[in-house]
């Protein structure tokens, strides 16, 4: 039988077995939950957020004490659709459990009763609302917080994405969820997101309803020793080695950066044939090749940009951590016309995420975009 690939990079969660480490983290939610403390989670994107959520809610401790509830607000851009989104989620849980429990539900959330309807085929009755159905939005936000709260297991919601509503047209989304939050007596959250500097600023502005109500849950890069064993157990588990040498050039090239290190083993581990050792000589072949396999779709992302842009991405490209990046000797440097409009494009990449920006130092977000712009310039 074919193996299947043990280094996952999708998004879906595939068992303990092919999750690395996170254990502290995992306590540290686990606790949270436990003892009705919120959490906001940050890290960079690709980091693992999104993976060590449903870790965790995959786990004993979840599954016998909680309903846990995910969902991903990433292409949601208005109340509406976070709470058609939600009430998707929920209902998602009653199927194949009867008509009574969806009524249960609508007895609670009764401005969403216009979903409920008459399936077609089946003449059953289902939950089918659609965004034009939710006429008061932050009504069904209220129903939707009471019916978790009526439920005798206590129920635990992760709101992926959550810097999204940052997004939304409406002004008081945050006063909201947080007045919802606030009368919540067991059911906790979990609030992620990727964009640092917006995570934070609703977290940890003393202006922000959601200032100092969360535990704030940092996630860094995994530690080296333990994402070490986990890839040469998985390598070893095919009857196939990998050289230290070898995973320490990738874990250093990424600085340790998840996904990024899953890209390149699953690469090496799809190379490596039972027997065969990975080694200094493939790994540089495979970093070449996974490179060259995003090259076109890079060369299109920056055909797209002014060319202040692509040279002050270039730049940050070349300095890997760019420091002073304003500043006239930056400028002289790379090239560049003057401090204001490095100014103007940083704006610009660092708004729209390409650029990231850690206390005062700037990278690009996308780790193989950077390699490949200092392979190409
Ligand atoms: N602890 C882990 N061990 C192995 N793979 C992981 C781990 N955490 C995340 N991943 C993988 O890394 C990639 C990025 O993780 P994800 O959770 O989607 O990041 P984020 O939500 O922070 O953007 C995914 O492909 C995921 O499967
Ligand atoms: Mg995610």
């Amino acid at each position: 039988m074919l193996q299947p690939n043990p280094f996952i990079i999708t998004a879906d969660y595939y068992g303990p077995e092919y999750f690395c480490d996170r254990e502290i983290e995992t306590k540290t939610l686990e606790n949270n939950i436990a003892n009705g403390r919120n959490t906001v989670l940050i890290s960079s994107r690709r980091m693992g957020k999104s993976g060590l959520i449903s870790h965790v809610f995959n786990r004993n401790f979840i599954q016998s004490n909680f309903k846990a509830f995910s969902i991903d607000l990433y292409p949601t851009s208005s109340l509406s659709e976070m709470i058609l989104l939600l009430a998707k989620e929920i209902t998602g849980r009653f199927k194949n459990r009867g008509e009574r429990i969806l009524e249960e539900f609508l007895g609670i959330v009764k401005s969403l009763r216009p979903g409920f309807k008459v399936d077609p085929v089946t003449g059953q009755l289902v939950f089918d609302l659609s965004l034009g159905e939710i006429v008061s939005p932050p009504d069904s936000l209220e129903e939707l917080f009471q019916y978790l709260e009526s439920s005798e297991t206590p129920c635990v919601i992760a709101m992926d994405e959550f810097q999204q509503i940052a997004e939304y047209p409406e002004h008081n989304v945050l006063e909201l969820l947080r007045t919802q939050v606030q009368k919540c007596k067991h059911t906790w959250f979990i609030f992620a997101g990727s964009d640092r500097r917006m995570m934070e600023k609703l977290f940890n502005n003393p202006s922000e309803p959601f200032y100092m109500s969360c535990s704030p849950l940092f996630l860094d890069a995994i530690d080296y020793d333990k994402y070490l064993d986990f890839s040469q157990k998985h390598f070893n588990d095919a009857g196939k080695r990998l050289e230290e040498d070898c995973f320490k050039r990738v874990y250093d090239l990424f600085e340790g950066h998840t996904w990024y290190v899953q890209r390149l083993m699953n690469e090496l581990y799809a190379w490596t044939k039972p027997g065969e050792v990975a080694d200094m000589p493939m790994m540089e072949n495979a970093l070449t090749f996974v490179i060259k396999t995003y090259a076109r779709t890079f060369q299109e992302q920056i055909s797209t940009y002014p060319e202040a842009q692509k040279q002050l991405l270039i730049a940050i490209a070349k300095e890997g951590n760019a420091e002073l990046i304003t500043s006239v000797a930056f400028c002289k440097k790379h090239a560049m016309k003057s401090p204001s409009t490095v100014q103007s494009a940083l704006r610009v990449l660092h708004d729209k995420g390409i650029v990231s920006k850690i206390d005062n130092t700037y990278s690009i977000t996308n780790r193989l975009l950077s390699i490949w712009l200092r392979m190409e310039y």
